[in-house]
């Protein structure tokens, strides 16, 4: 029983319980898929509102959010993000923050994202929730979940859960914006393999609680951000993409290819998709028109050039800032982070598509 439903007999309300009851049964019912979300500013919904942090690691103010929230939530876009598309195509409630439900229920699963998190605990490190511990957190979600249904059923609800991971971006990104004696003391490629590692570890844990259905997401197009393009301007003149970082991103992606293969091979019964974002971003920005995007290289929210300087809001170090009249005929919503109408897009390739997702779509996995 949960909580939710505790409080609800508490009211003994006859409407309110039969509600209460739909939700419950749910629980029991073999083919309930619950959504857990892991990761960066890509998919947080808000758990660095709770944390303390400054406001670079933080966009719960206007304008983001303006597009489909009544205020802003935390989440870094004009509105829903990948995971609130992904629980809307799986005709499950928003997935909420961690934070903003700590005691339930999680029989729907629950979000522990964090913007500026990496799979390194030095990444940002004091500024964000890093992916370690983020399973911490899911651990004890896991306890919370046994001390409700019991074993058993927890055990059912978690291995029939789909866990989703967007980690790595702000492993290579903090190395270009601030000092980081990890990157500067090891080979790039030794890196890489530290950043897989610990990613590795946080995928058999969850394997170990009972996980079996995985969504990998390759590191995007990050040398491609407004950000990178104005650093990448500042420091040699070319408004091209920042080699550096993309060099850094295909070597993860590569890795994160292996990892995933031998994952598959050394763990019975592990299920996954794997997200190609990096080529599905790639072909976007090469296809602008197809997905009526007027630019594909200037964020709508921010200032300097391509407006990749991070002051969308006027909250953070610099308080002027300019903000586009469509937001639909952006790509980026501000230095680092995609348009709603971008992750509206990308969600639906993620769960319904064919070339960028293999080897099952999300829809499908939902229903293995
Ligand atoms: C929050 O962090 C700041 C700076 O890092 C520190 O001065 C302050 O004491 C912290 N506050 C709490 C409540 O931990
Ligand atoms: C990085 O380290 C160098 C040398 O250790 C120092 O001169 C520089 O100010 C540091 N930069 C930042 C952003 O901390
Ligand atoms: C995880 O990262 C740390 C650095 O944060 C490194 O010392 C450690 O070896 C890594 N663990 C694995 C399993 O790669
Ligand atoms: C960038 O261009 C400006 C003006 O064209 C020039 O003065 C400056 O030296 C250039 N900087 C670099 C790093 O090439």
């Amino acid at each position: 029983m949960t909580n939710f439903c505790v409080h609800v007999f508490g009211l003994a309300l006859a409407l309110l319980a039969s509600f209460c009851n739909s939700v419950h049964s749910s629980a029991l019912n073999e083919h309930h898929v619950a959504l857990f979300v892991f990761g960066d500013s890509l998919f947080d919904a808000g758990n660095n509102n709770y944390i303390n942090t400054t406001n670079d690691y933080r966009a719960n103010f206007r304008p983001y959010g303006e597009t489909s929230f009544p205020y802003p939530t935390g989440r870094f876009s004009d509105g829903f993000l990948i995971p609130d598309f992904i629980a809307k195509f799986a005709k499950l409630p928003l997935v909420p923050a961690y934070f903003r439900v700590k005691h339930g229920p999680f029989i729907n699963g629950v979000n522990f994202a964090s913007a500026g998190a990496g799979s390194l605990a030095e990444t940002f490190s004091g500024m964000v929730i890093d992916l370690k511990t983020q399973l911490g957190y899911f651990k004890k979600v896991s306890g919370h979940l046994k001390q409700e249904l019991g074993t058993e059923r927890t055990k059912e609800l978690l291995s029939n859960a789909v866990y989703m991971f967007n980690i790595g971006s702000n492993d290579y990104v903090s190395t270009l914006v601030s000092n980081s004696s990890l990157f500067s003391s090891h080979t790039k490629k030794e890196y890489v393999d530290m950043v897989i590692g610990n990613f590795t570890t946080v995928i058999e844990e969850i394997y170990k609680e009972g996980g079996r259905k995985f969504v990998f997401f390759s590191v995007g197009n990050i040398g491609c951000a407004p950000l990178a393009r104005a650093l990448n301007i500042q420091q040699t003149n070319s408004s091209g993409c920042l080699g550096s970082l993309q060099t850094l991103a295909n070597m993860h992606n590569e890795a994160l290819q292996n990892m995933i293969t031998n994952l598959n091979k050394n763990l019975q019964g592990f299920k996954y998709s794997h997200f190609d974002f990096f080529a599905f971003a790639t072909y976007v920005f090469n296809n602008p028109s197809k997905y009526g995007f007027k630019d594909t290289k200037t964020a709508c929210c921010g200032s300097g050039p391509f407006r990749g300087f991070p002051s969308c809001g006027g909250k953070r170090q610099i308080k002027e800032y300019e903000l586009c009249s469509n937001v639909e005929d952006y790509l980026f919503f501000d230095y680092a982070h995609a348009s709603e109408k971008t992750y509206r897009l990308s969600a639906t390739e993620l769960w319904e598509g064919t070339t960028y997702v293999a080897p099952n779509n999300v829809k499908l996995l939902f229903q293995l």
